[in-house]
């Protein structure tokens, strides 16, 4: 562990997903693959400079989202995939000057980080170690043989018959000394099936050579990599279950656990019940207490404690403080920020406003660069015209105000503290503290009107 470093193979084509996406960025629930790979490193104690990705195909969005989310991680490139073994020779400057090389397949996020530990112990003990499972169905697989004191691997498309049918297979993990590495790499040829260099090859090597080459079993779950979409699929079910297993055992009341996602950066706190049909991405967090309602989807929500997310409210990069309430239907998006007990209810769209504490926007509105103190009131179908169709302006409202049912806030708009409009005003004009703001053309009946026009009520005809 002293003086380790860690390869992750990444440059493969990945030919089988049958996607212009390279196959480590394809996600599993929130994140692609090779992040969980790098977190598992980390995880295990590997400091970022001590970890360097491979990358080929597809490489500069390999390289583009690996230097944004781990600036610390290495990047080298295979530019030829020539096979693992010629991955792993072709970044020889990076490891050989350590003691010991953790290899990894960049396909593997299940990978639990005790497993990894484990095998970056074993590198102090054997020349190579592997890492193996017992496949239900071993299908393409590299096939263990085991010997009485050695391992070694035969490729699936180079054994025999019989050695086809061995069930223990190389799950891609490998712990080496560098120094018996570096003795044996250059032999690895080429001569095989599939004309690929193969560091499954390195086990035979180094028996040959008199090294010592040990492998041990983790289970099949954890080992599963992923080659197909439907191995992604499968991958993805997993990855769900073992986050809801996760929040579940730390007191979070996860009403349906077949019909909930939540991201792998989320975090829930004990006595949050989700409900069924509830997806949480990014990096979420919920308070203590709370209830998010079916069908809600939120994605970097900050949710505070005993916060009451009623059905189908779909909130992002937003947050929600004690006792507030949202929902149903509702989208809170871009810096919105209902304060404590606030409330956004049906049919409401908030973007990058702050609700002040006990404000309550319950129907049919629109408030979009708003500021509202505490307290107010906005009645049904209000909405600020925050857009000019050049630029967004604000709207700021004090608090205790009363807001009639369909204002119009014509932004820059301002109420003072304490004040009024009439329903259906458009507001063009700033409102003073506690005065009431009228916008609105006068009510005038025509009398008469429908008999002279025929349109009286003609029910009595049977028909309408
Ligand atoms: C490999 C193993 C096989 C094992 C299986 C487990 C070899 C020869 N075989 O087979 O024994 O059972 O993984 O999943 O290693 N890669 C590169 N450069 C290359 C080729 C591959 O970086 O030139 C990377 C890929 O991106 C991938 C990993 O190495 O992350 C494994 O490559 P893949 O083609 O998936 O190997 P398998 O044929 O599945
Ligand atoms: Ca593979």
């Amino acid at each position: 562990m002293d003086n380790l470093c860690v390869l992750i193979m990444a440059a493969g084509k990945g030919t089988r997903m049958k996607s212009a996406i390279p196959k480590v960025l394809q996600p599993v629930l929130d994140r692609p693959i090779i992040d969980y790979v790098i977190r598992n490193a980390q995880s295990a104690g590997v400091s970022p400079d001590r970890i360097a990705v491979l990358v080929g195909s597809g490489g500069e969005e390999v390289e583009a989202h690996i230097t944004d989310n781990f600036p610390h991680v290495q990047i080298l490139w295979q530019h030829e995939q020539l096979g693992t073994g010629h991955a792993v020779k072709s970044a020889r400057d990076f490891w050989k000057d350590y003691d010991s090389l953790v290899v990894l397949n960049g396909d593997l996020p299940l990978m639990k980080t005790d497993s990894l530990r484990k095998l970056i112990a074993s590198a102090g003990e054997n020349d190579c170690t592997v890492i193996t499972f017992e496949a239900e169905n071993p299908g393409a697989y590299g096939r263990i043989i085991r010997g009485e004191n050695s391992v070694s691997i035969i490729e699936y498309k180079d054994a025999s018959p019989e050695q086809r049918e061995i069930h223990e297979v190389n799950a891609g993990c490998y712990a080496f000394k560098v120094q018996s590495l570096l003795t044996i790499i250059d032999s690895i040829t080429n001569d095989n099936a599939q004309h690929e260099y193969y560091i499954t090859d390195a086990l035979a090597l180094m028996n040959e050579a008199g090294m010592t080459t040990g492998a041990f079993i983790m289970p099949e779950s954890e080992m599963q990599g992923v080659n197909t979409q439907a191995e992604l699929a499968r991958v993805s079910r997993e990855m769900r279950r073992e986050i809801l297993d996760r929040w579940m055992n730390e007191g979070v009341r996860v009403a349906d656990p077949e019909t909930v996602y939540v991201g792998a950066d989320v975090s829930i706190a004990p006595d949050t019940v989700i409900m069924p049909n509830v997806q949480i991405w990014g990096k979420s967090r919920i308070g203590r207490g709370s209830i998010i309602g079916s069908g809600s989807i939120l994605t970097n929500a900050e949710i505070g404690g005993n916060v009451h997310v009623i059905a189908y409210a779909v909130i992002e990069n937003s947050t929600l403080h004690d006792n507030a309430k949202a929902g149903p239907f509702c989208y809170i998006r871009d810096n919105t920020v209902l304060e404590a007990g606030a409330f956004a209810g049906k049919f409401v769209e908030l973007k990058n406003s702050r609700i002040g504490e006990g404000s309550k926007v319950p129907h049919l509105s629109y408030m979009g660069d708003a500021t509202l103190g505490h307290n107010v009131n906005i009645g049904a179908g209000s909405i600020t015209c925050n857009y000019d169709g050049v630029h967004k302006n604000k709207t700021v409202i004090g608090d205790n105000c009363f807001i009639g049912s369909s204002t119009m806030f014509v932004a820059p708009a301002e109420v003072g503290d304490n004040a009024t409009t009439a329903a259906g005003s458009v507001i063009t004009q700033r409102v003073p503290e506690n005065s009431l703001g009228v916008g609105r053309a006068r009510q005038k009946n025509i009398e008469g009107w429908s008999l002279r026009n025929h349109h009286h009520n003609t029910t009595t005809e049977g028909e309408k």
